[in-house]
């Protein structure tokens, strides 16, 4: 099997992620946080280590504001919903938003009135920048964006985003779902005030993990009330961070994984060019020279993430993913990709695109492998 469905979930992972997982799980047990004995500890020891590290790599200067959650929709649902809203408040957000932004921005437009704008970016920096800026107004409060499309791979300029936003005094939530684990991300550094991410793409960790960091003073209401170890005899949710935005049982075999997926990226972080680059740009050229591909989004690889979206022809995205699946045995994932507005902006609502997306761990073969399967099927169909 060929597995170029990354951006969905990566696979394989580093070894260390499942020896962590199965070391949590057969050797501690226990629940962090909520009892004093060796094991409990020893839990506690694992969550806190791995708060740390991540707050450490991603440039979160407190990491008591570094809060876990089941995967990144969780995530940026606390962030967005934990915020307070009021009627006729503005939001920012790109027609590149995965569901994960987009569903709950409609809900609270539905909910509180809130107004929210969707700024295209067509590969012009300084005009999608130029656009937001035209659309800010005095009532705007946030800024939320996608780091990378996960339909294209595109990379927005979120450095001059987040410039922008402080100049007018406005949040900044950025979904890094696309980009931890590919790229360096420091929030201080690069001005963000909240940032969501997965455990299980780019970073190589397991699902069921994911992390919201915060920086600076934000206030955040949490969306779920419950156990938190701690202040047992308080009727109301704690205010300490991060037990106010963390109720319940964490999931400790999950973040022992994404610890070790963590360490291993913190020691990839800063290679030059990443190897799933080089692999992606090797692939993006054997596409484009075959008669009948459309490849979309941006050819400059200093714009783009290691995925690849085409079409042949007019065939729908499913039916090359079946075959692909079946004759071929290479994954890849057709349709929409939870991203409608991404598909309304290309055009591509109607027959979807093929996403082909790599990891470190694919290979030059496979990518040659892939691009020889797609000649075959092109020129099968140009034939008819
Ligand atoms: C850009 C983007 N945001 C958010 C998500 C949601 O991630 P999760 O399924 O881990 O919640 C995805 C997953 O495909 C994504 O690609």
């Amino acid at each position: 099997m060929i597995y170029f469905d990354q951006a969905a979930s990566s696979f394989p992972k580093p070894v260390e992620v499942g020896e962590a997982m199965v070391y949590a799980l057969n050797e501690i047990g226990a629940n962090p946080g909520r009892g004093g004995h060796e094991l409990a500890r020893k839990a506690s020891g694992i969550i806190q280590d791995t708060r740390e590290r991540a707050a450490r790599i991603f440039g979160c200067s407190d990491p008591k504001k570094a809060i876990f959650s089941p995967n990144a929709t969780a995530a940026l649902n606390q962030a967005l919903k934990g915020l307070s809203w009021e009627d006729g408040d503005h939001i920012i957000a790109t027609t590149f938003e995965h569901n994960s932004i987009r569903r709950p921005l409609e809900n609270l437009k539905q909910t509180y009135g809130v107004d929210i704008s969707y700024i295209t970016w067509d590969e012009s920096d300084e005009i999608f920048i130029e656009r937001m800026n035209k659309t800010m107004n005095s009532k705007t409060r946030l800024i939320v964006t996608t780091h990378a499309s996960n339909v294209t791979g595109s990379l927005l300029p979120l450095e001059e985003t987040t410039k922008l936003a402080s100049k007018y005094d406005v949040l900044t939530l950025v979904d890094a779902s696309q980009t931890a684990g590919h790229m360096r991300l420091h929030m201080k550094q690069m001005g963000i005030d909240m940032m969501a991410f997965p455990g299980h793409k780019g970073l190589m960790g397991p699902q069921g993990t994911g992390m919201l960091l915060i920086e600076g003073d934000i206030e955040l209401q949490p969306i779920f009330q419950g156990g938190t170890g701690n202040f047992s005899e308080e009727p109301n949710q704690p205010d300490q961070m991060p037990d106010k935005l963390e109720s319940g049982t964490l999931n400790t075999p999950g973040i022992a994984g994404l610890n070790a997926a963590l360490k291993a990226f913190e020691e990839r972080q800063n290679e030059n060019v990443p190897r799933e680059t080089i692999l992606t740009e090797t692939l993006l050229n054997g596409l484009e020279k075959i008669e009948g591909v459309t490849c979309y989004g941006p050819s400059k690889y200093a714009h783009k993430m290691p995925i690849v979206a085409f079409n042949i022809l007019d065939i729908p995205s499913q039916e090359i993913a079946m075959i692909l699946d079946s004759h071929y045995k290479i994954a890849v994932r057709p349709g929409l990709h939870c991203s409608p507005l991404t598909h309304e902006t290309l055009n591509t609502t109607e027959q979807g695109v093929v996403r082909a997306s790599l990891s470190i761990y694919n290979t030059e073969e496979e990518v040659v492998a892939f691009i020889k399967a797609i000649e075959e099927i092109a020129s099968s169909y140009n034939l008819i």
